[in-house]
């Protein structure tokens, strides 16, 4: 495949930070969406994707062009949101692996917090170049809003105590990146984008400095990653979710981090009940600006480039798991191997849990969201012990699996439900059977509940 920097694929960027920093809000900002609001406690618990195509960026960047003067080689950004929480290493950790350069979004008023330290741990592993956002500004004392102006400007129009209390903060939150071997430096002030971090404060509420953060973005990637970016003909394509549309039966979300994708491929992918073999019938895109985790119309491709989240049409995928990579057969390969290849990554999984002879049934609705559950289950206090697993809807038969625990260990003929629907039928034999079973949208309420069960058993 032809390497050159003026066929630039869209570099991927993922937002990471602690919880509640304000991520999701920050691409709400840029997107005019409200995401965030519609999320079950108010928290992210998924991977989600939004494609910003260049024109969209030139627009939101156009006041700060006079005084940059910025060159726009790049087709878009694909800006991967992740959640805060602290069960969701594994997808902080999916999604930073899949970027090119990041996010971190700090709090103005909360400076580094666990979170921080471990997305900053994940980027310094992949060597990933990423900006800060200093997020909230408007939560200095007697902000004055400057809708959606370059953060210099916002400042000039500020009291001075208000200066004061910014320059405080960010000065603290310096030391606080010193104390972890990083020069740190508004960006403004930054003489050395190679060595040190550029802070940039910024509003996702009222959107002040955004347009420097995605500014700083073009930047970054435009002048250190050009190389990198250069468009090279290796898929590398991952599920990110199964949905069923109404109209389009069973479809995948998916990012296409690199290569190209065609109707009428044969791909191969991991689904719970083996390697699955079957044809692109459509490739499909939500609108520019448009999360894909959240339903809306789409764009048909007949051919399409990375970097991109896509929702891929094809038969046979209801038990695709996600988290697991798509393999498109070439002339040459061996469909064989293609297939053992696709399903490592669960066989992996379900091999390491399997041992525990005693414990609860845990299933959830991705494989990501089922390490996250298993790792937070390992790690709390008392721990949960875990004997077997699924990915998707609880059915009949997992009743019948989680009833095994009857015999010896009643509390655990258990199911912890993360995120997925409950069969009619299951829910019955359940009743009949004596199995519990626990559902919840948020990860630590699962916990909550089985562990206020076991007092009650206890007393
Ligand atoms: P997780 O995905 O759950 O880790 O959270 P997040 O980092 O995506 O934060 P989210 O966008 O959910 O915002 C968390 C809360 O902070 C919400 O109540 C937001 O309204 C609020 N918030 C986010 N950004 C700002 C900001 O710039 N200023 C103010 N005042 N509030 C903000
Ligand atoms: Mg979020
Ligand atoms: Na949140």
């Amino acid at each position: 495949a032809a390497v050159s920097e003026d066929n630039l694929r869209s570099p991927i960027c993922c937002i990471m930070g602690h919880v509640d920093t304000g991520k999701t809000k920050l691409l709400d900002n840029i997107r005019k969406t409200k995401v965030q609001d519609a999320e079950a406690g108010g928290i992210t618990q998924q991977i989600g994707a939004t494609f910003f195509p260049v024109e969209a960026i030139k627009q939101k960047t156009a006041a700060l062009q006079k005084t940059m003067n910025l060159q726009y080689k790049l087709p878009g950004l694909l800006v991967i949101d992740t959640p805060g929480h602290e069960s969701f290493t594994n997808l902080r950790s999916r999604g930073s692996s899949l970027c090119d350069i990041a996010i971190l979004v700090v709090d103005i008023m909360h400076g580094l917090e666990p979170q921080t330290l471990e997305s900053l741990r994940l980027l310094r592993a992949k060597r990933a170049p990423f900006v800060v956002a200093l997020n909230k500004i408007d939560r200095c004392y007697s902000w004055k809003t400057c809708p959606d102006s370059p953060i210099r400007d916002a400042l000039a129009q500020q009291n001075e105590h208000v200066i004061r209390e910014f320059e405080d903060r960010a000065k603290k939150i310096m030391v606080e990146f010193a104390e972890q071997g990083l020069n740190a430096e508004v960006y403004w002030r930054n003489k050395d984008l190679g060595r040190t971090v550029s802070l940039i404060p910024t509003s996702a509420i009222s959107g002040e400095g955004v347009p420097d953060m995605l500014m700083m973005l073009t930047k970054l990637t435009q002048e250190r990653m050009s190389k990198s970016l250069a468009f090279v003909d290796i898929l590398q394509c991952t599920v990110l979710e199964v949905k069923v549309i109404e109209g389009l039966g069973t479809t995948i979300d998916t990012i296409l981090v690199n290569g190209s994708l065609s109707e009428g491929q044969t791909i191969v992918v991991c689904t719970l009940e083996g390697p699955v073999v079957s044809t692109i019938r459509s490739l499909l895109t939500p609108h520019p600006m448009k999360e894909i985790r959240v339903k809306g119309e789409y764009i048909h491709h007949q051919t399409i480039k990375a970097a991109m989240g896509v929702k891929i049409c094809a038969q046979g995928l209801e038990k695709a798991v996600a988290g697991t990579q798509i393999h498109v057969v070439g002339p040459d390969d061996d469909i064989e191997e293609l297939k053992d290849a696709v399903m490592s990554d669960l066989t992996n999984i379900l091999d390491s849990v399997q041992a525990t002879k005693r414990g609860v049934m845990v299933q959830a609705s991705t494989l990501g969201a089922l390490e996250a559950l298993l790792e937070f289950l390992r790690t709390c206090d008392p721990p949960i012990p875990v004997a077997c697993v699924n990915i998707g809807p609880v059915h009949k038969k997992d009743v019948v699996r989680a009833s095994v625990q009857l015999e010896h260990n009643k509390e655990y003929a258990t199911i912890l439900a993360f995120d997925v629907k409950i069969q009619n039928d299951a829910n019955e034999l359940a009743t009949e059977l004596g199995v519990r079973i626990f559902t919840a949208d948020i990860i630590y309420h699962l916990f909550d509940q089985f562990t206020a069960y076991m007092d009650n058993i206890k007393q």
